[in-house]
């Protein structure tokens, strides 16, 4: 599928049809994720992935109420980056923005994965809102690193409609 198509096709998506996602098909979408650019190469993203009923519902809880029932059904997957490594510029020394080049790494990552779900024929929710601590518990998911989004991943089950959008005069400066 063409890129614009599946960026358009990509949308957030709160209402999940009871469908399985396939181990196999999760290991092509994090393949695609590991081909993202990181800073200095650094591929400090991690990913836990939840499929089984008794992990998908240590996920589920670990989600604040409209979470829940945004992603009923759907199974899930926690990103993550090492921390202090994406963002070091050499003698155990981190740039000024420090971390924030690892979850931009993340974020890059994720757009892929996204992307890749989509082309896939799954739909997907980042969700920000989470309990850090009961994730990191369940999937003992060492301290030295930042857990970002859990990102919710099934089948949608009704239209996507693409919300607004800011013009591009608004984001855009060219000289
Ligand atoms: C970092 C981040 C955190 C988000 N957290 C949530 C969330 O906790 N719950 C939710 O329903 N949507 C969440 N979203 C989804 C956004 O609301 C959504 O991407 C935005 O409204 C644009 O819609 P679209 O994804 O369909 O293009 C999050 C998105 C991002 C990028």
């Amino acid at each position: 599928m063409e890129l614009n198509e599946l960026v358009k096709i990509r949308r957030s998506c709160r209402r999940y049809i009871d469908a399985q996602v396939k181990e196999e098909d999760v290991k092509e979408i994090i393949e695609c994720a590991r081909l993202a650019a990181s800073w200095k190469n650094s591929q400090t993203g991690r990913y836990y992935v939840a499929l089984s009923e008794e992990a998908k519902k240590a996920v589920y809880e670990a989600l604040p109420d409209f979470n829940r029932r945004s992603s009923a059904n759907a199974a899930y997957i926690v990103a993550s980056f090492k921390k202090g490594l994406s963002g070091g510029i050499g003698e155990g020394k981190m740039s000024e923005e420090g971390d924030l080049w690892g979850a931009y790494d993340l974020g890059l990552q994720n757009s892929y994965l996204m992307l890749k779900a989509s082309e896939l024929g799954y739909d997907t929710l980042i969700m920000g809102l989470r309990d850090v601590e009961a994730l990191r518990t369940y999937f003992a998911i060492p301290e030295d690193e930042i857990i970002m989004p859990v990102i919710a991943i099934g089948k949608r089950e009704n239209e996507l409609k693409l919300g607004a959008r800011k013009q591009l005069d608004e984001i855009l400066k060219i000289r």
